[in-house]
């Protein structure tokens, strides 16, 4: 790391504290306080981690001010129109951008782990068939460690990226798996003549009844909504993730816990969220009445697929979806679609509102991705884990980073403690 030009001194009580900074190849500089507690006896309150750098990271870069995204450097409009999901995976866990030899080795061990061990689909059995498939996933993927502990062992680096491909590879077919059973479809397996994002469509929607041909535009549009969720810095399934890995948790069984902090309707259960506020608007007509909702303090509704904790500026990946949106529904021949009418009529609403100007509250990535995601056939219970599906990489790529970084400890934050002094035991008789 590279000390700032600047200084922090901190003053308490009259005692002067001299605080070491550090600068990024990019972004704010930080302030160093892993000794203020054993030199000033305090700590710093942080509940969001809305100031706080949790670790260093080369891989994925935010201006939230400037609506920018890198990935490894580039930019995530770049990586949307000029390359596919799995040569951004390599690039995530690589740190660069493949030779054509290194990519095709790539995409070929990938392809090769895409099936599950078939003891696995047992466990699909066990649940109920109209469990939530994010149930489903939680589930599955954190009992990958049982299955497959010949990549269990983390300290060996062979292991750790057997793992990462395991995952990356085995998480379209786990989500595919999960709605097969919700529908009561047997599953598909995995086939290893289709790119990677033409197998998962294949996955969940061919049936032994009948061929399936794969439609391209479906096929670009799905692998765009994979790359455009891939990675996105600290974001708090990843830093679920990262607190796990500092354990020492096996990659699957840390990987299941980001699965179960995306499902969140403030995370990436919001594009479910948000095509359902959608639907509930149902016309044009409507969009006031819920603008007013969200603005009301004494309400607790929020316009789902807006704001962003980061973003205070267009989220560059809802710009990208929201082209794909109008793409795919026009070659679909449904750009008459009335509820992408209703999200580009609510979208012009709130910017023209001075609530949401002077809060900064702009579209994030899932606001348009529902409406192509139902487009494609997907229910909206099916929309999180598509964006699991994705993130998997960023985890996993995270994971690795956090594992192999010599810096990294357990994580164990401190608290601001507002309960009760010590005090004496009350016998049942006496209280
Ligand atoms: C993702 O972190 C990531 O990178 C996440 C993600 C990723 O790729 O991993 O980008 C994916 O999770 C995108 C976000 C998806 N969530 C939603 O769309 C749900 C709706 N959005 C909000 O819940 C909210 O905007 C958050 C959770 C996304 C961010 O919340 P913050 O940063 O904690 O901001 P806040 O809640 O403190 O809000 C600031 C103000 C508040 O008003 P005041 O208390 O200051 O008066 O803005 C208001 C909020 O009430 N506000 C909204 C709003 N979002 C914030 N008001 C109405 N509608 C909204 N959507």
């Amino acid at each position: 790391m590279t000390k700032s030009t600047k200084n922090a001194t901190l003053t308490i009580d009259g005692e002067t504290y001299e605080l070491p900074m550090f600068s990024p190849s990019t972004g704010p500089d930080v302030i160093d306080i892993r000794k203020l507690y054993s030199q000033a006896g305090v700590f710093t309150y942080d509940p969001g981690f809305t100031s706080t750098a949790s670790c260093d990271s080369t891989i994925t870069f935010i201006d939230g001010g400037k609506g920018e995204l890198l990935h490894r450097g580039y930019p995530i409009d770049q990586l949307a129109s000029k390359s596919h999901y799995l040569e951004v995976c390599y690039l995530l866990l690589y740190g660069e951008l493949p030779t054509s030899a290194d990519l095709e080795d790539f995409e070929n061990t990938i392809t090769h782990h895409t099936m599950i061990h078939e003891q696995m689909h047992n466990f699909f059995r066990g649940f109920r068939r109209d469990a939530h498939p994010m149930a489903t996933m939680v589930g599955v993927v954190g009992a990958m460690s049982a299955f497959y502990q010949d990549s269990s062992d983390i300290g060996d680096p062979r292991q750790r990226e057997i793992a990462s491909h395991r995952m990356i590879a085995k998480m379209p077919t786990i989500a595919a798996m999960a709605y097969k059973y919700s529908v009561g479809q047997p599953f598909v397996y995995p086939r290893n003549d289709l790119d990677h994002a033409s197998n998962f469509l294949n996955m969940c929607f061919s049936v032994p009844a009948e061929e399936y041909v794969v439609n391209p535009i479906l096929s670009r549009a799905m692998d765009r909504i994979f790359t455009l969720h891939a990675d996105h810095e600290q974001n708090a399934s990843t830093s679920t993730v990262r607190l796990a890995s500092s354990s020492g948790a096996n990659p699957f069984a840390c990987i299941a816990a980001g699965i179960a902090c995306l499902w969140g309707p403030a995370h990436g259960g919001a594009n479910q969220a948000c095509l359902e506020m959608l639907k509930e608007i149902g016309t044009p007509d409507r969009i006031p009445e819920f603008i007013a909702r969200a603005k009301d303090k004494d309400d607790p509704f929020r316009l789902m697929g807006f704001g962003h904790r980061v973003y205070k500026n267009f989220d560059p990946r809802a710009t990208v979806m929201k082209q794909s949106a109008d793409e795919v529904l026009d070659l679909l021949g449904v750009e008459n679609n009335p509820i992408l009418q209703v999200a580009k009529e609510l979208e012009a609403a709130a910017l023209a509102d001075p609530y949401f100007a002077e809060k900064k509250l702009f579209p994030n990535v899932d606001f348009y991705s529902g409406i192509i995601l139902e487009a494609m056939g997907f229910p909206t219970s099916m929309f999180t884990p598509i964006f699991a599906v994705s993130r998997t990489v960023g985890w996993i790529s995270q994971w690795k980073e956090q594992f192999e970084d010599p810096q990294q400890k357990i994580g164990r934050p401190r608290q601001l403690y507002l309960g009760e002094t010590e005090r004496d035991y009350v016998d049942v008789e006496n209280r």
